[in-house]
């Protein structure tokens, strides 16, 4: 077939029967910007995917496994085809944004066995103008009826090794910190994985309505360049996915978009999902909340009755209290119910109808009802999955009766029975079954170690948000989250659908120790609220942290479900500037990794013919997020669409904005942007100089420009761009993707050679820490001097405990000082631990060593 002719398939809807050895069919996408080709090669099923330039999956196999006959994934013929064109709109109930447009292009193939059994698979092949999705339909058939699928063998073979941002695959937990690397350097990954291709595309491979199968995990194929293949999340028996004809798989997804901002505006994974099957949808509301739960994290309350006990009668009415005085709808209080004192024993009941004797569910719902201030449930299974079972309708009613509308789920724990993982068919089955007696019983979910989000909140839009993610709570008890973590969340993670991230800790030092803490600046904890989506949206930290704090009004005023949605820029892992509309405000928000950074905004978004009041609560000039991260500017300016606003952010930080059209009196009496925009340059200047563990700084020595020989290979991704960069007289700041030559489990062993005998008065070497990103002080810093540059002397040696976990981010340099020593020839060796140490959440893997600038004799003094 001509691909003139192939491509006005979409206009017929017509059967045909095979002619060719390779048939090929092609859907272009509505805007004819993205393609799909499927193919039976030599009778086994290919797909492709590409846009009008570029191949963005080559041609790759589709089929299963099955325990007992024969896999079905090849010797097919074509038996009929069809294509049809749809463009509707729907309406959410919430969501980022109201409407949503569904508009695709559709090809169903169905196939037959030539020989054998003649069994009968068919293919559901989906194009949009942002993203392709396809699903496999085994229709009844007398050859093919109950079955165990061993494997599915979708395959991704993308074009090209391309850069990849994702998290390892584990079958019980998404809570990893997120890697950026070559695709060639994974072995296995949870979905959604974002990538960029060489030629600027990024793509976004995920699933969509997983419903009755097990979560999907990718893996890298061992023989084929560039190529991921599914992998699905077994059940204790080793079988994938259990099932009987007629039987749909989920949708496998491919989102694909021209920056990495459009990503985050896709509808796809929604679109992919049938609409709602609640008709009454009075009752679901999102809302923000606060909770007794930061408190147990912090180790000021437990869970379980106690002299400590958080969920007493009287400390939730002083949280409903505080949430109806400021615009917050819900409290959600954990450690309500008998049983905690079981928890994380080999035990593990809980009792989700009985509440320990201090805690009186119906006074507290009635004088939350009475405050218009909802009470959340909670239900921690622990992962007991059959003691949770037991209870599930009885613990519903019981929320039902007393009048509570949203509960939180946790599933933190191992599942039983043993061998089964949170991401296995048994468990999607289960998180379905309580979403639908939620349903039934009217209440809304917030599911924790739940399974991923695939869009099923369209058909079912109690499913309000998860956790599904690294999120706050562990800034409360481990190394915590990087600055940049958050960067990741919007472009990965957050892809899939809402997470409760639980934003909006003020008390961000709040361990005296010093040893835990929270890697943000105020005003990107604001800054959360508009750009990590949520529709139950809690205020996470204690309220004793919220009095007396001016910027607590911008968690007061933001909404929690909106009209519209703009991303205005963003980078993977740097930066992101998001926009929201409700009504007639818009509300900004932006945040920064380690980097402080201005981003220019132009405010064209805004209506014509309108001014408004901008409320900005922005890094001031001393905010720093280690050393000050709770200095905050507010303040209030008169601003229309022709304004362009600089977002200046401090390292770790962050800006929030109101924008609410201004009444005549404030039109009279407000500074204009002006002059907020006139402090600008000093603000940026000053977050740059950085004050705790230094910015790129020029730096005078006597070795800068001299020749060095690196006697062990740097890391090529972390180059600092070539060999001189230890000796440019630059040094390396807080971005550790810049400036700093990285060594992966290697030594560092440099000679500089000065040309001529010189006299030495201090040689230093600067050494970034960032244990999240798996960089750690060398364990020794050996010093050499030398004449000839053949025969080295020792002059110092400096060690380091690697034993110690440091703080998360540092500069140390390592210096000695030379009194009377002359040399031409300097050399370094600095040792690397090579293997993370059992402390770190990553133990056993590869250390990196990350050094800039050696100094050679000027005096430079140490931080
Ligand atoms: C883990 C959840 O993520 C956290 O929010 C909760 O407090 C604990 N489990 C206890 O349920
Ligand atoms: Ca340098």
């Amino acid at each position: 077939m001509s691909r003139a002719l192939i491509a006005c398939i979409s206009l017929l809807l017509v059967v045909v029967k095979p002619v060719l050895a390779t048939e090929k069919l092609i859907i272009n996408s509505p805007n004819n910007t993205l393609s799909i080709e499927f193919m039976l090669d030599n009778g086994a099923p290919k797909y492709r995917v590409f846009n009008q330039e570029h191949s963005i999956i080559k041609p790759s196999s589709l089929g299963f496994h099955f325990k007992g006959v024969a896999p079905l994934n090849s010797d097919f013929e074509l038996a009929q085809w069809s294509s049809k064109r749809i463009n509707q709109t729907w309406n959410r109930v919430w969501g980022p944004s109201t409407v949503v447009n569904n508009h695709y292009q559709q090809l169903v193939v169905k196939l037959v066995e030539k020989s054998r059994l003649k069994r009968q698979l068919e293919l559901v092949f989906r194009v949009y103008d942002d993203g392709i999705g396809f699903r496999y339909v085994l229709p009844q058939q007398p050859h093919l009826t109950q079955f165990e699928m061993t494997s599915e063998d979708t395959e991704f073979v993308l074009a090209g090794d391309h850069k990849t941002w994702w998290i390892p695959a584990d079958y019980d937990s998404y809570e990893s910190l997120y890697r950026e690397t070559p695709l060639a350097q994974i072995d296995a990954v949870n979905t959604p994985v974002t990538m960029r291709t060489n030629n600027g595309l990024f793509l976004s491979i995920h699933e969509a309505a997983l419903t009755n199968y097990a979560g999907m995990t990718l893996q890298k194929s061992p023989s084929k360049p560039h190529t991921l293949v599914s992998e699905l999340v077994p059940w204790a028996d080793g079988i994938k996915v259990k099932g009987a004809t007629p039987f749909k798989s989920p949708w496998r997804t491919i989102q694909v978009a021209s920056s990495a901002a459009a990503l985050i505006e896709s509808d796809l994974i929604e679109n992919l999902n049938l609409p709602s099957v609640i008709t009454d949808t009075s009752w679901i509301k999102p809302m923000k909340y606060v909770g007794i739960w930061w408190g147990m994290h912090m180790r000021q309350y437990t869970w379980q009755a106690g002299p400590k006990h958080g969920a007493t009668t009287e400390n939730t009415k002083r949280y409903i209290d505080f949430a109806s005085q400021h615009n917050i709808g819900g409290v959600l209080v954990e450690g309500w119910n008998k049983g905690w004192e079981t928890w994380h024993t080999g035990l593990n009941v809980q009792n989700f109808t009985q509440s320990y004797a201090d805690f009186d569910l119906a006074e507290i719902v009635a004088y939350g009802a009475k405050h218009n201030v909802a009470l959340i449930g909670h239900h921690e299974t622990g992962g007991n999955i059959p003691m949770y079972e037991q209870q599930l309708e009885a613990a519903f009613k019981l929320y039902h009766q007393v009048g509570v509308h949203a509960i939180k789920t946790g599933y933190a724990g191992n599942i039983v029975p043993e061998g089964e993982h949170h991401h296995g068919q048994k468990m999607v089955n289960h998180y379905r079954r309580v979403l639908e007696i939620a349903a039934k019983y009217q209440v809304m979910v917030n599911a924790h170690e739940p399974i991923k989000a695939t869009g099923i909140r369209r058909t079912y839009p109690n499913m309000m948000t998860r956790e599904g993610g690294r999120g706050m709570e562990w800034n409360g008890w481990s190394k915590g989250n990087s600055p940049e973590h958050t960067l990741m969340l919007p472009f990965t993670r957050l892809l899939a659908g809402p997470m409760d991230y639980t934003p909006g800790i003020f008390n961000l030092k709040f361990d005296p120790q010093g040893q835990y803490r929270v890697h943000s600046t105020l005003a990107k904890q604001l800054a959360m609220y508009v750009v990590l989506y949520s529709p139950l949206q809690m205020a996470a930290d204690m309220i004793e942290n919220y009095q007396q704090q001016p910027a607590f009004e911008f968690i007061e005023n933001v909404p929690v479900s909106w009209d519209e949605t703009r991303v205005l820029n963003g980078a993977i892992g740097d930066f992101i500037t998001i926009a929201r509309r409700r009504g007639q405000q818009w509300f900004l928000g932006s945040m920064t990794d380690e980097q402080a950074r201005v981003l220019e905004v132009p405010l064209d978004f805004l209506a014509n013919d309108t001014r408004y009041v901008a409320t900005l609560y922005s890094d001031s000039e001393l905010t720093e997020f280690v050393a000050n991260p709770t200095a905050i500017d507010i303040g209030r300016y008169l601003v229309s669409k022709d304004d362009t606003l600089s977002v200046v952010m401090a390292s770790g930080g962050g800006l929030a904005l109101q924008l609410s059209p201004a009444t005549w009196w404030q039109t009279l009496t407000l500074p204009a942007l002006t002059q907020y925009q006139a402090t600008a340059a000093s603000r940026a200047a000053s977050h740059q100089k950085g004050r705790v563990y230094g910015e790129v700084a020029r730096v005078e020595h006597l070795g800068v420009n001299k020749k060095i020989s690196l006697n062990t290979p740097f890391d090529q991704g972390y180059s600092a761009g070539g060999a001189a960069a230890l000796v440019d007289g630059i040094r390396g700041g807080a971005d550790y993707k810049s400036r700093w030559q990285g060594y992966r489990q290697q030594d560092l062993d440099a000679t500089i050679d000065l040309g001529q005998l010189t006299e030495l008065s201090e040689i230093t070497i600067g050494f970034m820490q960032s244990i999240l990103h798996s960089i750690l002080l060398p364990t020794e810093v050996q010093f050499l001097v030398s004449d000839d540059g053949e025969s080295f002397t020792a002059v110092g040696l400096l060690s380091h405990d690697t034993q110690q976990e440091g703080p998360d981010y540092q500069v140390k340099d390592f210096s000695i000082s030379l009194p009377q020593t002359k040399a031409r020839f300097v050399r370094i060796v600095a040792t690397n631990l090579n293997q993370l140490p059992s402390w770190h959440v990553r133990p056993g893997q590869e250390t990196f060593i990350f050094a800039d600038e050696i100094i050679i004799g000027s005096a430079v003094s140490n931080e």
